[in-house]
């Protein structure tokens, strides 16, 4: 396998090929994606749910960003690595995004960052890429800004919200992101989105039209059980396989089963304890 970069992406949308998409938040995680061909990992701030306990996406911190960013990048060196703008970091001034941009870029070494929102940030994304550094759009349910939504609901019902979204994504087209998130909207906006644009749409809850589909990695592999959203497609149900794994550990560790005789390092003898 080869780096994969953006204009691969673009030209597999051209050609009608499906992109895949995961988050990774470690290095362990990042080598296993990188070891099954997929085309890009999102180090997404859903880091601040699925890693690190919280409600929402919103306390992310640049520094959090970072820490793990680097690891992934260092674990998976083939796919496109995608390092996600925390809430706040990007709104204040371009001059205030440039600067974060350009330290996710130095100091994570992701190869693109993602931010949220549409026309309103369509000025800061032009900024970023002017300052040579390639970005990702998400656009539907922004979970940065789910007070503002009143809660994290399904984005674009209703024709003036449909409008809305597709606008959004062609605010940002024009602004220059190379590719763009569908997140959490009835399947014809995200169709519709992904025809009216050369950029590849990768959907989460964006629909079957999208031209790639991400899923939070604790949801498909079934870690996270505090809520299952209606788009998350269970692959393997971990949590309860894990728990059964600690369970066998403490009993046998109670019972004295572990550890056995291969476990141990061979004795020395008994005046050499002395
Ligand atoms: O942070 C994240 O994981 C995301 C996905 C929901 C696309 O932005």
């Amino acid at each position: 396998m080869a780096k994969m970069t953006t204009q691969q992406l673009q030209s597999m949308k051209a050609d009608g090929i499906k992109i895949s998409m995961t988050t990774a938040y470690d290095y362990p995680t990042a080598r296993l994606v990188d070891k099954a061909g997929i085309e890009i990992i999102l180090v997404g701030d859903s880091l601040m749910m699925t890693v690190l306990g919280d409600d929402s996406t919103v306390a992310c911190t640049m520094e959090q960003m970072i820490h793990h960013i680097r690891p992934v990048v260092l674990g998976a060196p083939n796919p496109l690595i995608v390092g996600d703008m925390p809430f706040g970091s990007y709104n204040v001034s371009t001059e205030q995004a440039i600067a974060n941009a350009t330290r996710l870029m130095k100091e994570g070494r992701c190869d693109v960052i993602k931010l949220e929102g549409g026309r309103e940030v369509a000025h800061i994304v032009a900024a970023i890429v002017a300052a040579g550094i390639p970005v990702m759009g998400h656009i539907g349910l922004t979970p940065q800004t789910v007070s503002k939504l009143g809660g994290f609901k399904v984005q674009g019902r209703g024709e003036a919200a449909a409008r809305a979204l597709v606008d959004d994504a062609l605010a940002l087209e024009a602004a220059g992101v190379w590719g763009i998130v569908l997140e959490c909207m009835p399947e014809n906006v995200g169709k519709a989105i992904t025809e009216q644009t050369a950029l590849p749409t990768i959907g989460i809850g964006g629909g079957r039209y999208c031209d790639g589909q991400v899923l939070v990695f604790h949801d498909m592999m079934g870690i996270f059980d505090r809520f299952t959203p209606t788009f998350v497609k269970q692959y393997l149900n971990l949590g309860p396989d894990i728990v059964e794994a600690f369970e066998a550990f403490r009993s046998e560790v109670r019972s004295g089963v572990f550890p056995e005789a291969r476990h141990v390092f061979g004795a020395i003898s008994e005046s050499e304890v002395d």
